[in-house]
């Protein structure tokens, strides 16, 4: 084992010590601190959520004042906080109205997505299917994030990178790359942060419950 994977390594005895079920904790909390992304009170929502690591960060930062509604398609065997509400499906086929309705609030505060594509092993294979993935997740979080509200989104870089970044553009106020220093040397994964919800444009007449993406 190299330095380099020592000091990896690091994280995941971490995260145990901790009782987090994932060393991906430690991505969420470094995002948070560089653009303080989450408050007491808010909303979150969090799309791929299991084993449960980031719901049970946010939970404890939104406190009990706040709430968490977490989706993933495999089930999360993990004892939660009474702020968390667990949905088991594809995270991109869920209604929005539906998720909505759990809040009582026009939108969520934040909408953080760590889903990542079943890796083949194939670099450019795995890129376009984490591309595609992470556009279906912010078309997803537009339609359901606050006017103000932020977005997280997993991405592996690759040569569509550059349509993420304009895309997350298109409906936030400000746009961050942020790649937190508990990703492993050899991935090549990062974040892409969308900062203050853009106001979505008045829906045409006739497809007021369409979502907008
Ligand atoms: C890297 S893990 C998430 C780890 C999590 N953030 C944590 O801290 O515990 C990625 C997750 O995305 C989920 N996922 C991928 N595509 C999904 C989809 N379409 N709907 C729901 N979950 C999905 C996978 O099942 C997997 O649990």
């Amino acid at each position: 084992m190299g330095g380099n994977r020592r000091g990896q390594d690091h994280f995941g005895k971490r995260a145990k010590r901790e009782n987090y079920p994932a060393r991906s904790i430690y991505k969420l909390q470094e995002i948070d601190q560089r653009v303080r992304l989450l408050r007491p009170g808010m909303t979150v929502l969090d799309l791929g959520a299991a084993p449960g690591s980031w719901s049970l960060y946010a939970a404890e930062r939104v406190t009990r004042s706040g709430k968490v509604v977490a989706v993933d398609r495999t089930p999360i065997d993990i004892a939660m906080p009474g702020n968390v509400q667990v949905i088991t499906g594809n995270a991109l086929e869920i209604n929005p109205a539906d998720l909505l309705a759990r809040i009582d609030r026009p939108g969520f505060d934040a909408v953080i997505s760590d889903m990542a594509p079943r890796t083949s092993g194939h670099r450019f294979v795995d890129q376009a299917r984490s591309f595609e993935l992470f556009i279906r997740a912010l078309e997803f979080a537009a339609s359901v994030c606050a006017t103000g509200g932020s977005f997280v989104g997993k991405i592996f870089i690759g040569e569509d990178f550059e349509t993420a970044r304009r895309r997350v553009r298109e409906l936030f106020a400000e746009e961050r790359i942020i790649r937190p220093r508990s990703i492993r040397t050899e991935s090549y994964e990062t974040y892409l942060v969308g900062l203050r919800r853009l106001p979505a444009p008045p829906s045409a007449p006739g497809t007021e419950n369409t979502p907008t993406a």
